[in-house]
């Protein structure tokens, strides 16, 4: 089955294809960076317009590079939530018509479904059943995975997901949008032993995860030690050890609880190559497995959506002619497809 994908729940616009036999076949994505840099931050009405701009060139696009045509696909996939409403009704409109065109069956995706099975486009994919760290702009969850579908939520954020963590610490370093990635490169520049920011709620049991006092106290460290260009490389790196320590805890936490031995780790944070240097060499003394996508699967993307698409295709689920989207939309809520 041949499966295109559609990502537009936020500021990125991602179409993939997708073949159950022969694995991806063709990938495009298009990043809104540029586009919303000078306000700082995503402007949801920027982003569906430019959805409903890229969106069918990138389709002509990738069914270019795939060296098939719209009669060769099977099926469609789209993001239907969590996300902007305006941005993932874009993808859902386009998504459901062309599908209707086609006289094909379409299918909605639930955005971190589609983020936590991203490492199954991997060469060696996780076998079920895994704990999932879901770490995106969004969420920070801990998710037991039996199965498509077969989701139990063990751990979630109380506060500020851990990609808006790093996004609003970095926006009061100077850093400007989007400033995940920027605060990791400053915080590479930083020295360790200069500050020591608290673990959040590692003293307790629980899998859950709070990180917005980190925010505060990145602030408070800023306005004592001065505002100079050390001091935030340092106040960098002690954020981001805290955050990664933090969550290296949980996961472990959440595997002895479990009794698992593989760990899946995907959504935008799970790029960062600190994050993903501990896990791996905590796992290697712990005889734990580690999975993550490659890290343009970790961000927003349309092969993401497709694979999950197709999986549930598969099995028969569909998507009537009414299409509508869901801004939020739990994990817990899914079910398996039959
Ligand atoms: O999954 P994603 O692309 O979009 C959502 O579903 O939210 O995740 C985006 C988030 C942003 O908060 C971004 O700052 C963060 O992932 N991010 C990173 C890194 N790359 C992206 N955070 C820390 N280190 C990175 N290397
Ligand atoms: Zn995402």
């Amino acid at each position: 089955m041949r499966v295109v994908g559609i990502e537009t729940s936020c500021d990125e616009t991602g179409v993939a294809v997708y073949d159950s036999a022969r694995g991806l076949l063709a990938h495009a994505l298009h990043s809104q960076v540029a586009l919303h840099e000078e306000y700082g931050g995503v402007v949801p009405e920027l982003a569906s317009r430019d959805h409903v701009r890229k969106t069918l060139p990138m389709l002509d696009q990738v069914l270019g590079e795939a060296g098939i045509g719209t009669a060769d696909l099977d099926g469609v996939a789209y993001t239907a939530g969590p996300g902007l409403i305006g941005a993932l009704l874009v993808g859902a409109a386009i998504g459901r018509g062309l599908a209707w065109a086609l006289g094909v069956p379409a299918v909605e995706v639930h955005h971190m479904e589609g983020h936590l099975l991203a490492p199954m486009l991997e060469d060696q994919p996780p076998a079920f059943p895994f704990v999932a760290l879901l770490v995106s702009g969004g969420h920070s969850q801990l998710v037991r995975v039996d199965g498509i579908g077969r989701y139990t939520l063990l751990g979630d954020t109380l506060d500020d997901a851990v990609g808006e963590a790093f996004d609003k610490t970095a926006k009061l370093l100077g850093l400007g949008y989007p400033g995940g990635p920027a605060l990791a490169r400053l915080a590479e520049q930083g020295d360790p032993a200069r500050f020591t920011f608290p673990r959040p709620m590692t003293n307790r049991p629980g899998l859950d995860f709070s990180f917005s006092g980190l925010k505060t106290y990145a602030l408070t460290t800023l306005q004592q030690h001065g505002d100079d260009e050390r001091t935030r490389a340092d106040i960098a790196r002690a954020f981001q050890d805290a955050v990664v320590e933090t969550m290296v805890i949980k996961c472990r936490r959440a595997l002895e609880q479990t009794g698992l031995t593989r760990l899946v780790m995907a959504g935008g944070v799970s790029a960062n190559r600190a994050l993903r240097a501990c896990l791996q060499a905590w796992a290697a003394t712990a005889g734990a497995e580690v999975y993550y996508p490659r890290p343009a699967f970790c961000t927003d993307n349309g092969a993401m959506i497709a694979y999950a698409g197709c999986q549930r295709l598969l099995a028969g689920q569909r998507v009537g002619l009414a299409f509508t989207a869901w801004p939020r939309w739990s994990l817990s809520d899914l079910r398996p497809p039959q």
